[in-house]
């Protein structure tokens, strides 16, 4: 008898439909909910709920009207306000978001979840330093937490202060000693921040502790080979190939590790899917990143005769075009044919989106240049000759493809004076991304038959608050003449 009347509880049947949800077992809390709803009256953990399984379902239409309404009725229940912060991160209102979630907080000031949302929601705003004070506040009410260690890290890092940020992650050993998440964001950290032989420790401690999972030996083969370590490289690298033999990522790292002098044999899948990925994403972000090649290659542009003079232009070529951010520069220019080619077919989606460019192909830029027969009078490559270390190959192409007068202009990521010593003129950093030098490319463009005709070292983005300088470099014929 106490059982069925348990059970007919309004209360116990909504911590039940909570447990389903959080559970994810969302066919066997739909119902649950409905009979819930037909025996009790409309309140706010009900709209609550109802809201979290609408979310889960990808209904994010109907979430929003059903908690717009809720919290029209009930304006102070922390719970409504978290799921719509929730919701407006979602749907990219992340102001919306915010005020939500701070709401949450004052509503409640000693709810963790609360201050862990306002922390990520912060993150995404790009004030990681508020992050960090909210995602401070959370951890140490639940210092168990993960994903609130990860993000407080991640806020660290943003922030300037990686030193910090690796503290946090380590710290997570100690109370979470399995989890292998913390151990790989550590190790990661690690080789941004170039300190080869304590990525090296921490990723030896995960392996001896089995907790090494592809990633982290990936990583480890980055930092060893960094370090010279070639044949202890290799063997890392082998680890993380027999554990995820289809990773893209890792087949990259592979790759990348091994010498590649044919662009044909670039290892494009792990680019393709990061950046199809991101494609949604990708304005938004590069901009809060700070970065401004697109605006910075236009502005070279200018300086061209042609250009000076006002005259028209016959044909201009973006390589590596992503979602169009160049094309939009270059949209007062009088351009009879703008040409955009890109890897990824998410990026060049959005780049349709916005209807500048006559011709998109999707295909990798060696290929591409290899089969035009058109001269251009200008060939643009905005943040995607980093994608390449060796340069030899698609200078010769760009020279076969320039017009006579035409401009090469492209950005790199300047290699630094210290990182020089044992390189070619060129390294490998992490995402398949490669800095080069200024010598080095002067130097590959003799040899191809071009000169340099400017070359400027501008700020290109912000990875945190740390600037990372490239170099903005306009080529054209040697002699004047198309190879
Ligand atoms: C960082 S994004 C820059 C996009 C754009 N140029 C801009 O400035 O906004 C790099 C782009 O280069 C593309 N990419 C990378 N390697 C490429 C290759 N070998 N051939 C063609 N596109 C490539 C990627 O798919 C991505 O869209």
């Amino acid at each position: 008898m106490d059982a069925i009347k348990a059970t007919f509880d309004p209360e116990t049947l909504i911590s039940r439909v909570e447990q389903l949800i959080d559970s994810n077992q969302l066919r066997a809390a739909r119902p649950l909910l409905a009979a819930v709803r037909r025996i009790s009256k409309p309140n706010a953990n009900l709209a609550q709920l109802s809201a979290r399984l609408s979310l889960r379902d990808g209904a994010l239409e109907e979430a929003r009207r059903g908690l717009d309404e809720a919290i029209h009725e009930t304006p102070d229940h922390p719970g409504l306000r978290k799921c719509r912060a929730d919701l407006r991160q979602r749907l990219g209102d992340l102001d919306g978001a915010a005020r939500d979630a701070a709401e949450a907080v004052i509503l409640d000031r000693f709810d963790p979840r609360a201050k862990a949302l306002l922390g990520a929601i912060m993150i995404e705003l790009g004030r990681p330093v508020d992050a960090a004070t909210c995602l401070a506040e959370a951890l140490l009410a639940c210092p168990e937490d993960v994903l609130v260690r990860e993000a407080l890290a991640a806020a660290c890092e943003m922030a300037g202060y990686p030193e910090a940020a690796l503290a946090t992650l380590e710290a997570g050993f100690l109370v979470n000693p399995t989890a292998t998440v913390l151990r790989g964001a550590a190790i990661l950290l690690c080789v941004k921040t170039r300190k080869f032989e304590h990525a090296v420790r921490l990723a030896e401690d995960a392996r001896a502790a089995g907790l090494a999972d592809s990633t982290i030996f990936g990583l480890m083969g980055h930092a060893l080979s960094n370090l010279g370590r070639q044949a202890e490289a290799e063997a890392a690298y082998t680890s993380a190939l027999q554990l995820e033999p289809s990773d893209p990522y890792v087949r990259h790292l592979v790759a990348a590790a091994k010498p590649m002098n044919d662009a044909g044999g670039k290892p494009f899948d792990y680019l393709r899917q990061l950046f199809d990925d991101h494609a949604p994403r990708f304005d938004a972000h590069l901009l809060s990143l700070g970065y401004r090649v697109p605006e910075a290659i236009a502005a070279l542009m200018g300086h061209h005769p042609r250009v000076r003079r006002c005259q028209p232009i016959d044909a201009v070529l973006d390589l590596g075009c992503g979602t169009g951010m160049m094309g939009a520069c270059v949209q007062d220019l009088e351009i009879r044919t703008l040409v955009g080619v890109d890897l990824s077919p998410g990026m060049l989606a959005e780049a349709r989106h916005k209807s500048l460019y006559g011709e998109l192909h999707q295909n990798d830029l060696m290929s591409h240049l290899n089969r035009e027969d058109r001269r251009f009078d200008f060939i643009l490559a905005a943040d995607v000759i980093c994608y390449l270390g060796d340069l030899q190959p698609v200078f010769e192409a760009v020279n076969r493809c320039l017009a006579r007068d035409g401009w090469f202009i492209f950005s790199v990521e300047a290699l630094l004076v210290e990182d020089c010593s044992d390189t070619d003129g060129w390294k490998r950093l992490l995402h398949g991304r490669h800095a080069h030098s200024d010598t080095y490319i002067t130097e590959i463009a003799g040899r191809t038959g071009l000169r340099v005709e400017s070359i400027s070292r501008p700020t290109i983005r912000y990875d945190g608050a740390i600037a990372v300088p490239g170099y903005v470099v306009a080529l054209t014929h040697a002699d004047g003449r198309p190879g």
